[in-house]
Order: structure tokens, then C-alpha cells, then sequence
């Protein structure tokens, strides 16, 4: 049978096992939700041994757990490794959710006509991840699995894939394979599809700013105790420069400057200043001028805080000067800067750069590597032919700005080389309230994975 007839075949049944998983709120960040990663983890399990893996196991790591499972075909096809993650962000904020987030419902928007899958996870990473079971089992059924697969699929991504690396370390010969092959990015729009080739590494930091022993009355001690939220709130602005420049001492050492040929390459990828700005309501872009809104969110660095608190933040007004004010702050990073070196710099400079009158703490939370991947690869050209086949039309290299931890390590410690084959919308809110996947996405990805399969085979 072909594709197309065995998905709509089965199309009902594709949607509502992502469903079940969907109702799992697999959240990593929590510990509340510990039992609910777990269950979520042997759903996963079961999901494949029925779509035909065989080895499956769920295994223990000293965070939640790694979802293990292969196919074989034949020992002289290539073998591809699919990476995916199962965990979640957190629901929150929960009261801004149209409809409950662990309770999956169909409904169209002006981008997906044919309807979008709302919850947590539905494009980040659960559909994503599911669509490569669904043509596991659909390559399976019609009897043509071209590649040796073997299936990663993991519980922390969304908190650093801490345990992740030690893991690989430790089974790089049952991991051993030719390449990584991962659904967790997008495409520039379901018609335009592109290939992500770039990922940002990260740098996370928390910092707290004490100034006084305890909250005082702002008017009998205003004006000669320091103010921990003022003394941040002036460090932070110090931050960057008046041309957007990050100030830390040594930031952009290490940055790779991009040739004049491949900035005009990626200058080729559509973008619109006009939509961009309408779409997430701003009146205008920030970033380095000399560089465009896509340069400023994929090949150069960022410092952006996530968060600030201190003092008083309830109702009414309270006079006081806060003991204690404390932000978190996200560096996004590029080739080849080191997110160890970047933390180094930021902690001294910060340090540095701090009044007497206060102590600062800093806590280092998340660091991951920046990657990038080739374009002139066999398994690039098997994921662009696999999509010009089903969208009609060559994909588009496009760097992105997010992280996914584990990529630059599929590299260092077990060598490969990984295809960035997701098939999201930037405007499917992943990590927000609403977050959605297209039905269309979903079976798009799975009617694509098994030409990728199929050119990679041959090449
Ligand atoms: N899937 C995303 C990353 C992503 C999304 C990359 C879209 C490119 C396009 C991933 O789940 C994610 O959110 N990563 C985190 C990493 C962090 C928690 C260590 C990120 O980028 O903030
Ligand atoms: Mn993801
Ligand atoms: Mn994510």
C-alpha cells in the first residue's frame, strides 16, 4: 500500500495516540510531575515496541529516563539514530491557556486551516518526536525499512539534558550509527520549508544582588542604603552598550565572523520586518545595527533576561528598600564561543562591575554548545530530497536561534553528524500558552522521515 493510502487509513488512530501522550503532563522541570515523566516514558516504550521496534527499554538515568529501541534491517544499511525528547515545559502561565494544556483538542487558526493539535507538546517535542514511530510503523507495514534505525528518545531536554552525555559515553557502542536524525525545530512556513542548519549554545545564569541584612522603611533609610533592585537594575543596563553590544569582557572573542557569500545566502531565506513585528506585536527590533533581525536571532549572541524579582509585589504599595534582589539571565551563544568560558567572563565581569555597598552571588544553571550542520552531506541532500518530493520545492538552510543541548555532544563523543529535520512553526507558541502543531506538520513529517530513509539508502 502506499503512503499516502495508509495514512489516511490510519489517520484517526495517528492523532489520537499522540492524543494519550499529549495527556501525560510530562513536565521535567517539576518534581511534582516526577511519576507523570515516568509513565510518559513507558508510554513511549510501548508506542514503539507497537509500531515494530524491537530492544526497547526504558533506562534509568540519575534524572528521568532514556527511551531506548531499534530496528534492524540488514547489517550493510546505513543505521540513523533518532533523537527526540518526551518531557515538556511547564504549563504555566495555566490561566492563559484558551483550553486546559494537558487536554489535547483539534481547533483551526488563520495559519492552520486544517487544524492544529492544542497542549503542552503537541509541536515541542511530542508530535514532532511521535511522527518518527508513526512512520516507523508505516514503513513497517508496507514492508520497505531502507536504514537500520535506532530511537533516543529523552525526559530532560527541556532542563539541560544533564544526564544525556554520560549516557552516551556509556552506550556509544549500542548507539553506534552513521547519523542523528531529530524532529525538534521548524520550518519558515508549510509553504516554504526549510532545513534547520544552525543551533545557538546557552549560557544560564542566576544572580542575586544582597545589599541591607533586612527589608528596611524606605524613608528613614532611603538615600544612604544601597537598593539591591536599583544596583541590579543598573548593572543589567550596563550590560549592553548603546550600539546593543554585550560589554562582558572577552564575549565576542571566540565568535565566528560570517563570510560576506554566507551572509548573503542566508539573506536569501524570506523574512519580513513588517510580519515579524505584527506578529508578536512590537513597534519595532532590537540588535546590533550593522546586522539584520534573522542575523540578530541566529549568528550573533544575545544576554536577555528571564526574570527579575525583589521587594514588594503585591497589592497596594509598600515603602521598602528590599534586602535581596535576584534576575536570571540567558545567554544565547554561537560558534565557537564556550559556554564554560562565557560563564567565567560573565561571573567576573558582573563581579566586577558591582558597587562595594552590595554582595552579589551568581549560580550558574544551564550551558549548552552551539552546532552547526553540514549542508553538503548525504543525509542533508536525502532530507532535501525527502522534502522537495512531498512539499514540492527545495528546502531552504536556515540557521535557528534556539538550543538543543545534546546535538554538539552527538558529535564530540560518538562523532555524527546530526539532520535537524523538524517540521514546526515558529508561530505554533512552543513553550507559551496555546502551543499547538499543525495536523498538517504532523502528517507531512511522517509522509517525509521515510524518503529521508529511502535517499539516504541509496546515496
Ligand atoms: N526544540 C527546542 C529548541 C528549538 C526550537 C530549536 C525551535 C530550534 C527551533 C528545545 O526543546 C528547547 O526549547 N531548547 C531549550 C534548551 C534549554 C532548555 C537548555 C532552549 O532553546 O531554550
Ligand atoms: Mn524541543
Ligand atoms: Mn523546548
Amino acid at each position: 500500500m502506499d503512503m499516502k493510502a495508509y495514512l489516511s487509513e490510519n489517520r484517526q488512530r495517528m492523532l489520537d495516540e499522540l492524543f494519550d501522550l499529549l495527556r501525560i503532563p510530562s513536565v521535567s522541570a517539576d518534581p511534582a510531575y516526577a511519576g507523570d515523566v515516568q509513565k510518559c516514558a513507558e508510554a513511549v516504550a510501548n508506542l514503539l515496541t507497537e509500531a515494530g521496534a524491537i530492544n526497547v527499554e526504558v533506562m534509568a538515568t540519575p534524572g528521568h529516563p532514556i527511551v531506548f529501541g531499534e530496528y534492524k534491517v540488514d547489517e550493510s544499511a546505513p543505521t540513523v539514530l533518532v533523537y527526540g525528547h518526551y518531557d515538556v515545559q511547564p504549563a504555566d502561565p495555566i490561566e492563559l491557556w484558551d483550553n486546559p494544556a494537558f487536554e489535547p483538542i483539534i481547533k483551526t487558526t488563520p495559519i492552520h486551516p486544517e487544524g492544529a493539535i492544542f497542549a503542552r507538546g503537541a509541536c515541542d517535542d511530542k508530535g514532532q518526536m511521535f511522527m518518527h514511530v508513526k512512520a516507523l510503523e508505516a514503513m513497517v507495514a508496507s514492508g520497505d525499512v531502507p536504514c537500520n534505525i535506532k530511537f533516543i528518545i529523552e525526559g530532560e531536554e527541556e532542563v539541560g539534558s544533564d544526564n544525556l552525555d554520560d549516557f552516551l559515553e556509556e552506550h556509544k557502542e549500542k548507539l553506534a550509527a552513521d547519523v542523528v536524525l531529530v524532529s525538534d525545530t521548524g520550518i519558515i512556513a508549510n509553504d516554504t520549508p526549510s532545513i534547520c542548519v544552525g543551533l545557538r549554545g546557552l549560557a544560564y545564569v542566576e544572580v542575586q544582588i544582597t545589599g541591607p541584612n533586612r527589608d528596611l522603611h524606605s524613608g528613614l533609610y532611603g538615600g544612604a542604603a544601597p537598593n539591591p533592585i536599583n544596583i541590579l537594575c543598573e548593572m543589567i543596563a550596563s550590560l549592553k552598550d548603546e550600539d546593543q553590544r554585550i560589554t562582558v569582557d572577552g564575549f565576542y572573542d571566540d565568535v565566528l565572523e560570517l563570510s560576506t557569500d554566507e551572509r548573503e545566502a542566508m539573506a536569501r531565506a524570506p523574512f519580513s520586518e513588517e510580519a515579524y513585528k505584527k506578529s508578536i506585536g512590537i513597534g519595532g527590533t532590537e540588535g546590533e545595527p550593522q546586522y539584520s533581525s534573522p542575523e540578530c536571532m541566529s549568528i550573533r549572541p544575545t544576554l536577555d533576561l528571564n526574570g527579575i524579582w525583589g521587594g514588594y509585589t503585591g497589592e497596594g504599595a509598600k515603602t521598602v528598600i528590599p534586602s535581596i534582589a535576584t534576575a536570571k539571565i540567558s545567554m544565547r551563544l554561537v560558534p565557537h564561543q564556550d559556554f564554560e568560558k562565557i560563564t567565567e567572563q560573565f561571573m567576573s565581569h558582573f563581579e566586577k562591575i558591582a558597587p562595594p555597598s552590595v554582595s552579589v552571588k551568581i549560580t550558574p544553571m544551564h550551558g549548552a554548545a552551539p552546532a552547526v550542520t553540514p549542508t553538503d552531506s548525504p543525509a542533508y541532500k536525502a532530507a532535501s530530497k525527502a522534502m522537495q518530493d512531498t512539499y514540492g520545492k527545495e528546502p531552504i538552510p536556515v540557521r535557528s536561534g534556539g538550543s538543543i543541548p545534546i546535538v554538539a555532544s552527538f558529535e564530540r563523543i560518538l562523532g555524527l553528524k546530526t539532520v535537524l529535520f523538524g517540521f514546526g512553526l515558529d508561530s505554533d507558541a512552543i513553550h507559551s500558552p496555546n502551543e499547538h502543531y499543525g495536523v498538517f506538520n504532523y502528517f507531512k513529517g511522517i509522509e517525509t522521515i521515510p524518503l529521508f530513509y529511502k535517499y539516504y539508502a541509496e546515496a
